[in-house]
């Protein structure tokens, strides 16, 4: 119900009065009020006039479902959208839905995150109503050992889409990292559900710092992290830049479906930071000294160690080091 009053002020762009509301939704003047009362709560600004009726002046920048879906141009990702104001982690979210039975595209987002997972065990900062918090559910039609692939999609299409939509120009770091300047401003954490030769489900979980003021960021990552607002300068909406992600998501998922791992690779490559750099790389195992001199046809990092062999790293922590 609410949601058409939305989409009936959204198309009329002017007012519309009440009776018109009345009329289309069936229901009288008072429940016409009341579901207004509640887009107000939740952020909608409506003006009211008694002769005139209702008039939408703005919307909330919050990634409710159907904000989202008013002008998001994709097939898939995100036809289905689960909202919810607080989460532990949409990452979790997303594999319960998924296991349930959630269509592939299916995004889990939310304003905050209280148990927010980053790679290698770690928290991930999610302040509520600053960052872009979301996981989208993909079915992929393909063997396991490729899966390690989506992480690089995923990224090439951060990376695009960030630039394309606010003109921060940032760059990739082995093998998801999206920096500006060496600092983190998105972590992709990918998790797989799978048997021995078929695929699940995956669910890709990106988080986005946009509007986080630098003084925001803990101690402990104040001095490595960023945000969009701090590279900019200004305050980004961020539903705009969600629909964007998401067609971008879309695009560069769809073409590696299409054609492969090879464009993919091709446009990794060109905005990775990490390659001829001298590295640090930190394993389960053991931790070396080297440089980044390439990466190979399946995504792994190629590391000339001192002593000149070559290390082909499929997991693990990449640092950069001073040159
Ligand atoms: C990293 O360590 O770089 C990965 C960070 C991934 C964070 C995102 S936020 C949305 C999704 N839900 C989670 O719990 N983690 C991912």
């Amino acid at each position: 119900m609410k949601t058409r009053i939305l989409e009936i002020l959204r198309q009329t762009k002017d007012w519309a009065s009440g009776e018109t509301l009345c009329r289309e939704m069936g229901v009288s003047r008072t429940a016409v009020w009341k579901h207004i009362r509640t887009l107000r709560e939740e952020g909608y600004h409506i003006e009211a006039r008694s002769n005139l009726g209702y008039r939408l002046l703005q919307a909330p920048d919050i990634p409710l479902p159907g904000e989202i879906a008013a002008g998001l141009l994709t097939a898939v990702i995100g036809r289905q959208i689960e909202y919810l104001p607080e989460l532990p982690s949409t990452n979790d979210t997303a594999q319960k839905l998924a296991r349930e039975g959630c269509p592939e595209g299916t995004v889990v987002v939310t304003e905050c995150q209280t148990g927010g997972k980053g790679r290698m065990g770690r928290p991930w900062f999610s302040p509520r109503g600053k960052g872009l918090w979301f996981t989208i559910v993909l079915r992929p039609p393909v063997n396991p050992a490729e899966t390690p692939q989506v992480t690089m999609v995923a990224a090439v299409a951060v990376a695009e889409a960030v630039r394309a939509h606010t003109g921060v120009e940032s760059g990739i770091k082995w093998p998801n990292d999206i920096l500006v300047q060496e600092r983190k401003l998105c972590g992709i954490l990918v998790e797989l559900n799978a048997e021995m030769d078929r695929v699940n489900f995956m669910v890709a979980g990106m988080g986005l710092n946009v509007n986080v003021p630098r003084s925001e960021f803990p101690p402990e990552i104040r001095d490595t992290a960023t945000s969009l607002q701090a590279e900019s300068g200004r305050h980004i909406p961020r539903v705009p830049l969600l629909r964007a992600l998401l067609k971008s998501f879309e695009d560069w998922y769809r073409l590696w479906l299409d054609e492969g791992f090879a464009p993919i690779l091709s446009r990794w490559r060109e905005l990775c930071v990490t390659l001829d750099c001298p590295v640090t790389v930190h394993t389960i195992r053991e931790s070396y000294t080297g440089h980044a001199i390439n990466v190979d046809e399946t995504g792994a990092l190629l590391v000339k160690t001192e002593d000149g062999s070559i290390e082909r790293l499929l997991a693990g922590e990449v640092t950069l080091r001073k040159r």
